[in-house]
């Protein structure tokens, strides 16, 4: 496994990569790997001849009052999980190569950019689509894992994709939870032995709602209730947005229609934790 610093080093293994036929899957991180980055740098070593994955943690998506400072770091561990997985080369930049001064281009996804994490988040999305576009001219995969807990997330990237005529195959990867139930994220990290217990109330919310439809339950406020009884039993809880939505446009359902995205953002104590489930 290759550590590489600069995205000149990094473009030019690629390109002699791809000059000897070989195809890059390619698994782009900020770190602090947990199952549910492993999971997709597994299949991305099964997909490519060629595996490569980033750790950036990328300022331009986090606004001025987020946890940018405090986001969950461990470079030793990562390099660690990174060579069990079979990884080829990893990307970490520093921020000033990524966004060298005078920097000053952006991509904006628009109207999938503007719902659910996008409105409470102004700008995140239009910092994951530039960083992404920046790290696949860099890394020039034939293949990028994008894991479905960050729906949002894997949505825009979709659309830009399609937008911009990327030759890049998007593979989505299921969201991997603990045993207990609760989505894997890096924030994780930051919740304290009670906030970790209230957090279970996401995953139960989420059964809950599923319980709904599989009954048959065709009215999203109905199933919306319950979101939300369910999430504010616990006094730790306070809720960014639970929505029932269009899982290609991400647009509000007025009528449950199958399939049907409920996407849950809330703050657990001050950590911010995301979910989501199809109703199929
Ligand atoms: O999902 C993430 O970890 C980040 O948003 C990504 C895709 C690496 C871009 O910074």
């Amino acid at each position: 496994m290759i550590i590489l610093k600069l995205p000149e080093e990094v473009q030019h293994w690629a390109l002699n990569t791809k000059r000897r036929g070989q195809r890059i899957a390619f698994v782009p991180t900020m770190g602090a790997l947990h199952e549910g980055h492993l999971s997709l740098l597994r299949e991305g070593r099964r997909l490519g001849d060629k595996l490569a994955m980033s750790i950036f943690v990328n300022p331009l998506q986090f606004g001025p009052a987020e946890d940018f400072e405090k986001y969950p770091r461990d470079e030793p561990g990562d390099l660690k999980k990174a060579q069990t997985c079979g990884v080829d080369v990893i990307f970490a930049p520093s921020a000033k190569d990524i966004y060298p001064g005078g920097f000053q281009t952006a991509v904006a996804v628009q109207q999938l950019s503007m719902p659910l994490c996008g409105a409470g988040r102004p700008g995140h999305f239009q910092g994951v689509a530039t960083v992404v576009l920046k790290l696949f001219n860099i890394v020039q995969p034939d293949i990028a894992l994008f894991g479905e807990k960050d729906y949002q997330q894997l949505k825009v990237i979709q659309k830009m994709v399609r937008d911009l005529n990327l030759p890049i195959q998007i593979k989505p990867m299921p969201i991997v939870r603990e045993k207990d139930g609760l989505a894997m994220s890096s924030r994780n990290t930051h919740l304290s032995p009670e906030e970790r217990k209230a957090a279970l109330a996401i995953p139960t919310a989420l059964q809950k709602a599923k319980g709904l439809a599989t009954a048959g339950e065709t009215d999203p406020k109905t199933i919306l209730n319950a979101v939300v009884a369910t999430l504010t039993e616990s006094k730790k809880i306070a809720i960014d947005y639970v929505s029932l939505c269009d899982p290609e446009t991400l647009e509000e359902l007025k009528v449950l229609q199958r399939p049907a995205l409920l996407a849950i953002a809330c703050f657990v104590g001050k950590t911010r934790l995301i979910d989501n489930c199809l109703l199929k």
